[in-house]
């Protein structure tokens, strides 16, 4: 039903690609810049107050042609419309896909087996509306009659990252004494270093997990109500405890009332899910206007990709040059580095969505693909970065295509440092794009005053090969509504790579193969059973760690 007719790699447009990529490799953007005085404006996209600059990218009319030409021979326009419409596009586990649905402002009535999720959706909606009013207004106590102050969010993947991104990013929007922590590693000392913080009077937990059978989640959540319970009795657990989950009867299982539970449903995939109750813990600390906020900008972007044509259309644009760098130029990995520190974890966010979603092998007509599908996503916040990997991406072997992600008013205007950050960001995508040849470091050697034999020796040291590509996302401030439509546009763009790669971008059967060993070395690793049915190093390691534990 929705796989390609004819293999991607076998269409006319990628033969096309492959015949440009050959063109372009000889390319200089340097050039392109100098013959083609409106190529910034030719290759911006801009919407509300955001502006998405991919002039710097080895494009040039030919190229981008052919890449949206691409994009109709996978019938990328048709998939988007199934996705909103809520046909089951997530084949392997016969699901929708509907993210989408969670902020569908206009509220349409979108079906799935002919039922419309909105008046679900919407229920919870206002669920969490009263539900974070209540904590925030102290009506919603702890056991005690204290106030619920410290916020704590146990979950995993998409049960964390998404929720830990979006609040650190909209800290400035943080209510005054609310303190929000994350625990999602199995490792103890993620809940040793929270429980070390909190007071279990004024500690609110809530368990994220869709499927509320993750060992990491239930394990740390099972430590913390022992936590609570030692220190307030049983009682204590029904006023600090709420479930996210689309499973009421694990929830109920786990000792936590189902009314405290805010639903969810399989049409959510767990990376898709902050726009969910699983943002609960971004209502509370931020407050539920702010979180319709961040909603209606996600529901901004999923308009504008809904309906804007192709060419001028953001997500698109940005899948098909990651499409066109890693299939066409052989570049494995793909930067992203916002400059603003609330953006920090945004990587690491992206690094779930994008690889969990699109790294696959077998296409959606069951064969495995002949084609490289995800790239490696890595970043972190500029300019700390700079002083780290700066140094590969402007001179290593292979270039890294960079995401630079800029507000243009820090939440905190400190003297000059927006401006020393600002400057810092536009020169790295400049640098990265002109670079430096040998006679120009030459040239500059000698004025620099160097003899004519450090200017032999260092010329090529201090070159730079240039022509490496970069995306400038520019806004005025990252406030909800920003967030909200920057995480939508990065979604759909990984959907988009998804629906041209052939795959399914929507299941996880990657996690489940270690997942499975874990539990049967787990009571090996506890001496409660030999060893046996592994390879000679996975034995020798067990045994060897149980030496050093005993
Ligand atoms: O890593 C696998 C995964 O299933 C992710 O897709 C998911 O976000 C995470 O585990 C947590 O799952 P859950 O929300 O069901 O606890």
């Amino acid at each position: 039903m929705f796989g390609l007719k004819r293999e991607i790699n076998k269409s006319f447009a990628w033969k096309r690609l492959e015949h440009q990529a050959k063109r372009m490799r000889k390319t200089e953007m340097r050039s392109m810049f100098d013959k083609d005085p409106q190529r910034a404006e030719k290759y911006s996209i801009s919407l509300g107050n955001m502006l998405v600059d991919f002039s710097k990218n080895r494009i040039d009319d030919k190229v981008f042609a052919a890449l949206l030409r691409l994009a109709k021979e996978a019938g990328v326009a048709k998939r988007i419309e199934q996705m909103f419409a809520g046909d089951k596009i997530n084949i392997t586990e016969k699901r929708a896909v509907l993210h989408i649905a969670l902020r569908n402002r206009a509220n349409k009535p979108i079906y799935v087996d002919g039922k419309d999720v909105m008046p679900e959706i919407n229920r919870v909606l206002g669920k969490i509306k009263d539900f974070s009013d209540a904590v925030r207004l102290g009506e919603f106590t702890g056991q005690t009659g204290k106030r619920l102050t410290n916020i704590v969010n146990i979950g995993i993947g998409g049960s964390d990252l998404g929720p830990k991104m979006a609040t650190e990013a909209l800290k400035k929007y943080w209510a005054k004494d609310i303190k929000c922590y994350f625990i999602s590693n199995i490792d103890g000392t993620a809940c040793a270093e929270v429980l070390n913080k909190v007071d279990p009077e004024t500690t609110l937990f809530i368990v994220c997990s869709k499927t509320f059978t993750t060992i990491e989640t239930l394990t740390n959540a099972r430590t913390c109500r022992r936590w609570l319970v030692d220190a307030l009795g049983e009682p204590a657990v029904a006023k600090h405890f709420v479930a996210v989950s689309t499973n009421t009867e694990e929830v109920a299982k786990f000792g936590i009332n189902p009314e405290n539970m805010f639903e969810f449903w399989d049409f959510v995939g767990g990376r898709y899910s902050m726009w969910s109750a699983i943002g609960l813990i971004v209502a509370i600390a931020v407050g539920y206007e702010n979180f319709e906020k961040m909603l209606n900008g996600a529901y901004e972007m999923d308009q504008h990709f809904r309906t804007a044509e192709p060419a001028k259309n953001i997500p698109m644009v940005l899948a098909l040059l990651s499409i066109w760098y890693n299939n066409f130029f052989g570049i494995r990995n793909h930067a992203v580095v916002p400059y603003d520190q609330y953006l920090r974890y945004l990587p690491a966010y992206l690094q779930q969505l994008v690889m969990e979603s699109n790294g696959k092998f077998v296409s959606l007509d069951d064969k495995f693909v002949k084609y490289q599908t995800s790239p490696v996503v890595f970043g972190g916040a500029g300019t700390d970065v700079q002083h780290s990997f700066f140094q590969m991406i402007h001179q290593g072997t292979s270039a890294v295509p960079c995401d630079f992600i800029i507000p243009a008013i820090s939440h905190n205007e400190i003297g000059e440092h927006h401006e020393i950050l600002l400057a810092n960001v536009l020169a790295q995508s400049e640098a990265l794009m002109k670079g430096k040849t040998v006679q120009e470091a030459a040239a500059e050697l000698k004025a620099a005053g160097k003899s004519k034999e450090e200017v032999a020796r260092l010329k090529k040291y201090k070159s730079f090969k240039g022509n490496r590509p970069s995306n400038m996302i520019v806004f005025k401030k990252i406030d909800p509504h920003t967030l909200g439509m920057l995480v939508a546009m990065y979604e759909h763009k990984t959907f988009v790579e998804g629906v041209i790669w052939n795959i399914d971008s929507f299941d996880q059967m990657g996690v489940e193969l270690g997942k499975q060993m874990a539990l049967r070395i787990l009571p090996e690793l506890q001496g409660n059973h030999e060893s046996v049915r592994h390879d000679a190093s996975t034995k020798a390691l067990i045994s060897f760690i149980r030496g050093l534990r005993k």
